[in-house]
């Protein structure tokens, strides 16, 4: 990601953030229209659920020009998903899902670049999950490698 992009990323969720509830549920209507099959693979209340995506999204955006912090939580976070029953297909749905539900929420702010600069967040937010599922690693071992 480019300066920039982060930049836009940064400024783009400061809008969603009042509307977090609003959008974290749109966004779930939109992955499970998509994939009604992700459905059971959640258990809990989904508005905590949505409460704990956004603030993931949120800690994400903050870190993303530190990456020697962000990288090792998305590792876990993607270790940990292994364990939900996802799988890397999964991983394009949700970005899916992710940039429509920007698109409806930010409207005419959701410029190209803005939408571009999301896919590429989403990029390294998704391949490093990926990651983190496909070598599981213990926690402090995955901090002294990074
Ligand atoms: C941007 C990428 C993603 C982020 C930031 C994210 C964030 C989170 C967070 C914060 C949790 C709470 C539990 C924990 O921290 O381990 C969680 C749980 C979960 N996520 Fe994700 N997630 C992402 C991608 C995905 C994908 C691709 C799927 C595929 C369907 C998925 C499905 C789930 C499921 C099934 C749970 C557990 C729900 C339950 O136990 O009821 N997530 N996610």
């Amino acid at each position: 990601m480019t300066p920039e992009q982060i930049t836009l990323v940064r400024s783009s969720f400061a809008l969603v953030r009042p509307i977090a509830p609003q959008a974290a549920a749109l966004f779930y209507d939109n992955l499970f229209a998509a994939d009604p099959q992700l459905r059971p693979l959640f258990h809990g209340d989904m508005e905590h659920q949505g409460e704990r995506l956004m603030k993931m999204i949120g800690g994400a955006v903050e870190l993303l020009d530190r990456p020697h912090a962000l990288l090792p939580v998305l590792r876990n976070l993607g270790a940990r998903h292994g364990g939900y029953g996802v799988q890397d297909r999964h991983y394009d749905t949700v970005g899916a899902a992710l940039l429509k539900t920007l698109g409806q929420g930010l409207g005419e702010a959701f410029t190209a670049p803005t939408r571009d600069a999301w896919a590429a967040m989403y990029g390294v937010v998704s391949r490093t999950m990926q990651e983190g599922a496909e070598i599981p690693v213990e926690p402090a071992r995955l901090a002294v490698v990074a």
